[in-house]
């Protein structure tokens, strides 16, 4: 049994091919950070004119790696939501076309249900129920998921999403997008850092604040004719950021008392968030499941794998 899985809701065209044991046959990803980085950010037209071009060359060099031709593929399984609207109608109308024209299923996957399939991608031991952070550009979701993957939403962002913080902090500190990595970079130059944040709510999802102080404390040391200390910024930055989470998630275990958190989603490559999730689930005695860190961004063998489980 062999899924296909694509993936084109943002600036990642990719495909992949996954069998029924979860195993990955290939996953090849383009990305298209480089034409977006001139901008600053992710530009929708761009990006779904390039996954057009993209999306046959990537399939041929998919089924080429896994070995296997279109004929042996069993189910087609595409991105349908969220993502930019423009990027995720070229993937699903190449998947529902496809999966005509291969006279096989097609199954519409959420996105978001595709970077928690990653998880079981990554740990073929995984144990429900879980508790599953998922922190990406878009979304800062903390869910529940039961053993029969149906998921509850137990808290959300009230504003911008942690992923798209480090974008925007990263911008003006003039680092190249996307900002993420580059933060996580330059605070790992800084291990011992002074504090210079520490005015922020710590009991929310709320990273719109968190920007803006950072910002305001940017303008303040420009006015004082300071020169900026960028590792000592996003080490500052990235330590609030992740400390929301941390403080959240431990509230949530301690409440919920389910004994195992996942973490999923393009911000869960980031070294000291992964580093901190282990110290807290080592404490509390709680199985912390995260993604290999070549399946923590958006990749198409997650979809596929999200289509063999059902999530919902
Ligand atoms: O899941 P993803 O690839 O795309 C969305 O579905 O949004 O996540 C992309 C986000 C970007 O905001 C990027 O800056 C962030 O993940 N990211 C990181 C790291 N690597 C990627 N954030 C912090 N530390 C990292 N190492
Ligand atoms: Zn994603």
């Amino acid at each position: 049994m062999l899924t296909l899985g694509i993936e084109t809701s943002c600036d990642e065209t990719s495909v992949a091919v996954v069998d029924e044991k979860f195993n990955i046959l290939s996953n090849v990803i383009i990305s298209q950070i480089e034409i977006h980085q001139n901008y600053g950010g992710v530009v929708p037209e761009i990006a779904a004119r390039n996954h057009i071009e993209n999306i046959l060359p990537v399939l041929d060099e998919a089924l080429r790696k896994a070995n296997l031709s279109l004929d042996m593929i069993d189910q087609v399984a595409a991105t349908t939501e969220p993502g930019l609207p423009g990027a995720v109608m070229v993937g699903r109308v190449f998947g529902k076309s496809l999966a005509n024209a291969l006279d096989v299923p097609f199954v519409a996957v959420n996105h978001l249900h595709g970077h928690m399939s990653s998880l079981r991608l990554s740990n073929s031991d995984l144990q429900l129920p879980m508790l599953c952070l998922l922190v990406s550009g878009g979304h800062t979701i903390l869910y529940a998921v039961n053993e029969k993957w149906e998921t509850q939403m137990l808290c959300t962002t009230v504003d911008d999403a942690v992923g798209e913080a480090f974008d925007k902090v990263a911008r003006v500190l003039g680092l190249s997008y996307p900002g993420g990595p580059k933060i996580s970079q330059n605070a790992d130059m800084n291990l011992s850092f002074t504090p210079i944040l520490n005015q922020f709510p710590k009991n929310t999802f709320s990273y719109s604040g968190l920007k803006t102080a950072v910002l305001n404390y940017i303008n303040h040391e420009k006015q004082k004719g300071k020169t900026l200390n960028i590792p000592e910024i996003c080490a500052n930055f990235q330590f609030c950021a992740v400390n929301q989470l941390l403080t959240k998630v431990r509230e949530y275990l301690q409440k919920t008392q389910i004994k195992k958190l996942g973490i999923c989603g393009g911000v869960s490559a980031n070294r000291y968030l992964r580093e901190q999730f282990q110290l807290l689930c080592d404490e509390l005695g709680v199985q912390l499941y995260l993604p290999k860190p070549e399946l923590c961004g958006d990749n198409a063998a997650m979809i596929a794998a999200a289509a063999m489980l059902g999530i919902k």
